[in-house]
């Protein structure tokens, strides 16, 4: 059976990781979460004091920095590895999520991530999400699906998200950080999130979430049997 990539991108909490998970585990392919490594990436920085403006610093860092996605055999789901520790949970806290930005706009740093992430689709058979996908990671994925959401409702889901891991935050500081991580990830030189013109613009405001599976499953699986 052909073997095809799907690049997932859009803006944050669209739902783009949850759906991208299910759509792996239904193909039977590699799911990798890319704003996890740039989230990791924040986290060392943070842990390590490096400043963000200093090239050298950064470089230096990228070179000491490990990332690896483990599967979870009790989940049947992949966690981030940063140099051997598993950093999934804090890698999502509301600290990293007010920085990560900011490191995901660092030249040094998403070339390194784009050549790692080219490497871990090499071989097809991989969903990716993030926000470069389709147009800088895999401009040749067969398929490339553009998410967006109303800002409000994003912000609602991951106010949800963030309470069941125990952050309460005011929607108001959700919705804030969205629009200002949109601003920066549309705006930013390297590798800005756009839609790539062959990408299929998916507006989740209004379906739920199987909807959104059953919609991308359709289309992968037309572009697995039918291209
Ligand atoms: O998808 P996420 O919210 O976990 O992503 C965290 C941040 O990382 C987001 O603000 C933008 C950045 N990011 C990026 O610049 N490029 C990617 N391919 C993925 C994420």
């Amino acid at each position: 059976m052909k073997k095809i990539n799907i690049a997932i991108d859009g803006f944050s909490s669209c739902g783009k990781s949850s759906t991208a998970k299910v759509v792996a585990k239904n193909l039977g392919y590699a799911y990798i979460d890319t704003g996890a490594m740039y989230r990791g990436i924040t986290l060392y920085f943070l842990e390590h004091y490096i400043n963000f403006t200093d090239p050298h610093g950064v470089h230096e860092a990228l070179q000491k920095i490990e990332l690896k996605f483990v599967p979870n055999l009790q989940t049947n789901q992949s966690e981030i590895f940063l140099n051997g520790l598993n950093v999934e949970e804090e890698i999502r806290k509301m600290y990293i999520a007010e920085k990560v930005s900011e490191v995901a706009a660092i030249v040094e740093v998403r070339r390194n991530m784009v050549a790692q992430q080219q490497r871990m689709g090499k071989k097809r058979g991989v969903v990716m999400d993030g926000r470069d996908i389709g147009t800088m990671v895999f401009p040749d994925a067969e398929l490339k699906i553009f998410m967006s959401a109303d800002v409000v409702i994003r912000a609602e889901r991951r106010q949800k998200e963030l309470f069941e891991k125990n952050e309460l935050v005011e929607l108001d500081k959700v919705i804030d950080n969205l629009k200002h991580r949109d601003h920066i990830d549309t705006t930013r030189t390297e590798g800005p999130l756009r839609k790539a013109t062959d990408a299929l613009e998916l507006d989740t405001t209004f379906i739920t979430f199987d909807e959104q599976v059953d919609i991308i499953m359709g289309l992968a699986l037309s572009k697995i049997y039918l291209d």
